[in-house]
């Protein structure tokens, strides 16, 4: 096998996206759309990536990591100027190159792998991945001989009438013999509308050299949308929701409605899982078998374990563990570790809290840097006062003890194993095992005086 290098294409600025943003770094599906192309070019089994950066070159240097070389172009003059700033690091080399732009996030690596299975097999020096695009608007068209052999690529904007009634598109993505395509960029001139050195332009050079040139034709054209707009954006959206759903729903989840269901590619799911409605799972999620998730809850990088069930509820970089009760509208935050069994209930805060066994925090509570034991039945209204404007301090509520209703915990604190604490309290010490706290003013009752009061008024 020769070796494999790929070319990612990301120094435009993306001017029809009229963003601030970089356009590569413009997200689909929660993700920078250059990172998902090296991705899939990765998982392709391409090891040698080169990413060419210009516009926001820092910014998309580091949103990619150490999972690509770089090299620079500091002057956007176009797709094949571009290929030639990764010349220093490829030249020489042998092998197949395969160029991607980066704005196409939605082909696969198995499109990667058979585009680089087609060309090598064909021992072609150049392929080009095209589709037939039921609306080719803008994109260059592929223009094919008597015989239907690919002859060149005409951009859009060079396109005469009859060119642009070609439906078969170039989707920006080439295999090309490393050392030819170098040979032949230098050929390339900036003679179009649009005063640029087109990469496409290699095609028409090598076949003009008896060189051959082919093309690889894929059915599916959702798969090769250039995103070059917010409108494109929200259907590279659209397509890579209504993938990783099917995906999902072929391996045995439910998801009632998958329009409204938003599954980052990564995210794990397991058997006979249910996702309702307007939910948002991403990041490093896994979800088992079992767990009914939704209607509208966000959870990003938790572990849900089985038969957990989560409603109308934000959830983030936490653990919750199996036959878990969550919602509706409560707050899951960072590192907090929710045990079997446990029910947090409407209006509840958790943050950086450990939630025992079968514990019970309600309504209405903010637990926040806490050690809750199993059995514990946190009382409606209850705040761990863990802030002091600096430092925070951490709250200790061990097995089996129950906390009244609307108490503030003053931490740091221990309430101790099986103990009380009175409704309405402010604890400030320490609680012992089996103890009963009060903390708060006597009631007194004047007797008669509601009556006393009206008469005056
Ligand atoms: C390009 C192709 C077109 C194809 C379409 C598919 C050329 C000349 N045209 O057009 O045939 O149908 O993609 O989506 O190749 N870039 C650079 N440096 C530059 C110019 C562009 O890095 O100097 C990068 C951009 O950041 C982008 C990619 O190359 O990621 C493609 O550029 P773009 O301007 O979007 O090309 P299209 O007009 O879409
Ligand atoms: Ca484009």
């Amino acid at each position: 096998m020769s070796e494999r290098f790929a070319v990612i294409l990301a120094a435009g600025q993306g001017t029809r996206m009229k963003s601030k943003l970089y356009k590569v770094l413009h997200p689909v599906m929660g993700r920078p759309m250059v990172k998902h192309v090296i991705e899939q070019v990765k998982a392709a089994g391409i090891r040698e990536v080169v990413t060419i950066v210009g516009h926001g070159a820092e910014q998309v240097k580091e949103n990619i990591g150490d999972e690509s070389k770089y090299a620079l172009q500091e002057e956007q003059l176009g797709t094949g100027h571009a290929v030639v700033q990764a010349e220093e690091i490829l030249k020489n080399k042998s092998g197949t190159t395969v160029v991607v732009c980066g704005d196409t996030p939605l082909i696969t690596k198995e499109t990667y792998a058979a585009l680089v299975e087609h060309h090598e097999r064909e021992g072609s020096k150049a392929t080009v991945l095209t589709t037939e695009m039921p609306d080719p608007t803008g994109y260059g068209r592929v223009i094919r001989n008597a015989d239907g052999d690919v002859e060149r690529i005409v951009e859009h904007k060079d396109a005469s009438e009859s060119e642009k009634r070609v439906k078969e598109i170039n989707t920006g993505t080439f295999c090309f013999d490393n050392e030819m395509l170098f040979q032949a960029l230098q050929n390339v001139s900036n003679e179009n509308a649009q005063g640029e050195y087109y990469l496409t332009d290699v095609i028409e050079i090598l076949k003009n050299q008896s060189r051959k040139v082919s093309a690889f034709l894929i059915p599916d054209a959702n798969e090769t949308l250039g995103v070059n707009d917010r409108v494109a954006l929200a259907q590279a959206e659209k397509i890579m929701k209504q993938r990783v759903n099917e995906q999902h729903m072929r391996n045995g989840v439910t998801i009632i409605d998958p329009d409204q269901t938003y599954i980052q590619p990564g995210v794990v799911i397991g058997q006979d899982v249910v996702i309702h409605p307007g939910c948002v799972i991403s990041g490093d999620t896994v979800i088992e078998s079992n767990a009914v998730i939704g209607p509208n809850s966000e959870i990003t990088n938790c572990y849900v374990d089985a038969y957990t069930t989560i409603r109308h509820s934000v959830a983030a970089d936490s653990k919750i563990g199996k036959r878990v009760n969550i919602g509706p509208y409560t707050h899951i935050r960072p590192a907090s570790d929710i045990h079997d069994e446990a029910k947090i209930g409407n209006f509840v805060e958790i943050k950086k809290t450990t939630i025992g066994e079968n514990s019970k925090v309600s309504h209405l509570s903010y637990i926040g840097d806490a050690d809750v034991g199993s059995n514990v039945n946190v009382g409606c209204g209850t705040i761990t006062v863990n802030y002091d404007g600096k430092n925070k301090f951490l709250t200790t509520i061990e097995d089996d003890a129950f906390v009244g209703c609307n108490s503030n915990l003053i931490a740091p604190v221990t309430i101790g194993k099986g103990s009380y604490v009175a409704a309405g309290s402010t604890i400030t010490k320490d609680v012992p095992d089996d103890a009963l706290a009060v903390a708060r003013g006597r009631q007194s009752n004047k007797e008669g005086y509601a009556t006393k009061i009206k008469n005056r008024l």
